[in-house]
């Protein structure tokens, strides 16, 4: 298994759209691996491909307070969504910065686990807005993306403001 380096916001590898997965091999599974070992490393309960510069539809997770219940999907659509949440959200992209976002409160998951089978998933709470956030980092699109733009410019700098304190 090997740590991946995560893209940091505003590198504008962060806006690519990732294409499908077509093969579920050996290197998809190792791939998957490298992504949660990542994901566990940065204490971060998501990770998405494109975060680690590939550009392909796969993102992990584990919401579990145990840390004990990986999940790795592919090819991920929502079939259906269901009433609102507001949560505050962080992202590994943007260390440091939280915001509070509104997302569905509920969904219907339709995605390929690691062997290629399809699978469906009913989520709510903390795993549907996990789920969002993380899908749409597959669309280029991250959770500055739902803010206004006094929040970002707020966030931009406080951002700006963290990493100059890290150097
Ligand atoms: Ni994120």
């Amino acid at each position: 298994m090997a740590l991946l380096s995560i893209l940091q916001y505003p590198d504008p590898r962060l806006k690519l759209v990732a294409k499908p997965v077509s093969e579920f091999d050996a290197a998809l599974q190792s791939f998957c691996d490298d992504m949660l070992e990542t994901m566990y490393k940065s204490n971060g309960i998501g990770l998405a491909a494109t975060q680690v510069n590939v550009q392909q539809r796969i993102f992990t997770l584990d919401i579990s307070t145990t840390l004990k219940q990986p999940k790795c999907i592919i090819n991920p659509k929502i079939l259906d969504r269901i009433g609102t949440i507001v949560w505050e959200e962080g992202c590994l992209s943007f260390p440091g910065v939280y915001a509070k976002v509104t997302r569905s409160a509920a969904l219907t998951l339709e995605y390929y686990n690691i062997q290629g089978t399809p699978q469906i998933l009913q989520a709510d709470g903390l795993l549907a807005i996990c789920i969002q956030h993380e899908l749409d980092h597959l669309d280029g699109i991250t959770f500055f993306d739902h803010l206004s733009s006094l929040k970002k410019r707020m966030l931009r700098n406080k951002l700006e403001k963290l990493r100059e304190r890290a150097t």
